[in-house]
C-alpha cells in the first residue's frame, strides 16, 4: 500500500474510531439534532433538511426560523403576526452560534426574515444588537425587502381588539407561540435562534425577550443550549436561557434545569396568569422541557423522524 493510501486510509478508521468511542461513552450522544418550541414539524423539517446539506447547526436554526416566519397563518412570528396596539407588525429575533458568536434586531418592521438580518447583524457588524430604523437600515442595505406584513386576518383582529383595547400583559398560548430552537449539527456544535412579532396588541415599542441573548436563547459549546417562549417580561427578568446552560454546566440534566429556571420565576412572580416554556438541550443530545401551565409542547427531529412531545409542566 502506499504511504499517502495509508495514511488516508489510517485516518478515516481513526475518525470513526473516535465517533464510535463517543457514541459507546455516551449511550444517548445523538447528533445531527433539532428540537424547537411548540408544534412546528415544518420548521424542524426545514432545519434537518438544511443539516443534511451544510452540515452546520447554525444553517438549521436558521432555516427553521424561516419557516413560521414567513407563514401568514402564524399569528405570533414574522409574516402575518398580529400587530402592536397601533397597527404595526414589530418583530424580535436572535441568533447564536457554537462559538459564543451572537446577533439581534428588535422592533424591527417591515422584513419577513428578521432571523436572518440577526444573523447578518452576527456576521457582518462588529456588534450584537441592532433596533428599530436602524435595524430596517441595515436590513435594506443587506438587500433585504421591504413588505407588508400586516395580513387582512391580523388586521381584523386587530380592529376587534380595538373594540375593547383591553390591555393585557398575558400569554394566551393559543395565540402566542414564539419560536426557538437548538441544533446539533454533525460535528456535534451547538447553536440556536428565536423569532417572534411579540406580545399580541402591546404597548408600541414593546421588546419582549426574543432578541434578548441570554434570555431567550443561549448556547455554549462546551455544555449545550436552551431557548424560551412565553411571556417575554419573566424570561427577561429571570435570564432563563443563560440561567439552565448554567445549571447543566453545574451538572443538572437537561430536564432538572428546565425545571428550575421555572421554579425561579413561580417563586418569585405571580405565575399563574401566564405561560413560559423553556427547552434544553445538552451536547450529548439529552433534552429536557419544562412550563409553568398546561399545554406546552415542542418538537424534536433526530434520526430524520420528527414527532412533537407534550412538556411537563408545573401548574397541576
Ligand atoms: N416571548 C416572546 C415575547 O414575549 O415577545
Amino acid at each position: 500500500m502506499q504511504r499517502r493510501t495509508f495514511i488516508k486510509q489510517t485516518s478515516i478508521l481513526t475518525a470513526l474510531a473516535s465517533t464510535q468511542t463517543l457514541a459507546s461513552n455516551n449511550p444517548s450522544t445523538q447528533f445531527p439534532m433539532v428540537i424547537s418550541t411548540w408544534k412546528n414539524e415544518k420548521a424542524n423539517e426545514a432545519a434537518w433538511a438544511s443539516l443534511q446539506k451544510t452540515g452546520r447547526a447554525l444553517d438549521a436554526v436558521e432555516a427553521g426560523a424561516r419557516i413560521p416566519e414567513a407563514d401568514p397563518n402564524d399569528t405570533s412570528v414574522g409574516y402575518g403576526g398580529f400587530p402592536d396596539r397601533d397597527g404595526n407588525v414589530t418583530l424580535d429575533a436572535c441568533i447564536m452560534d457554537e462559538k459564543g458568536n451572537a446577533g439581534s434586531v428588535t422592533f424591527l418592521q417591515h422584513i419577513m426574515h428578521p432571523i436572518s438580518v440577526a444573523r447578518a447583524v452576527m456576521e457582518k457588524t462588529p456588534h450584537v444588537m441592532l433596533s428599530g430604523e436602524g435595524a430596517l437600515q441595515f436590513a435594506l442595505s443587506q438587500g433585504f425587502k421591504k413588505e407588508n406584513l400586516l395580513t387582512d386576518v391580523a388586521k381584523k383582529a386587530w380592529e376587534e381588539w380595538k373594540k375593547t383595547s383591553k390591555y393585557e400583559p398575558k400569554i394566551n398560548i393559543e395565540r402566542h407561540d414564539t419560536i426557538g430552537l437548538l441544533a446539533l449539527g454533525t460535528k456535534g456544535e451547538i447553536s440556536g435562534a428565536c423569532t417572534t412579532s411579540g406580545l399580541a396588541f402591546k404597548m408600541h415599542g414593546r421588546v419582549g425577550d426574543s432578541p434578548v441573548i441570554g434570555a431567550a436563547v443561549f448556547c455554549d459549546d462546551e455544555v449545550g443550549g436552551a431557548c424560551a417562549t412565553g411571556l417575554g417580561e419573566f424570561v427577561l427578568k429571570t435570564l432563563g436561557s443563560f440561567l439552565i446552560v448554567e445549571l447543566m454546566r453545574n451538572g443538572k440534566t437537561p430536564q432538572q434545569a428546565c425545571e428550575e429556571a421555572i421554579m425561579r420565576i413561580v417563586k418569585r412572580y405571580n405565575y399563574k396568569e401566564f405561560q413560559i416554556g423553556y427547552l434544553a438541550l445538552n451536547k450529548k443530545g439529552e433534552y429536557g422541557a419544562y412550563s409553568i401551565q398546561s399545554g406546552f409542547s415542542y418538537t424534536i427531529t433526530e434520526n430524520g423522524v420528527t414527532k412533537v412531545i407534550e412538556s411537563k409542566y408545573y401548574m397541576k
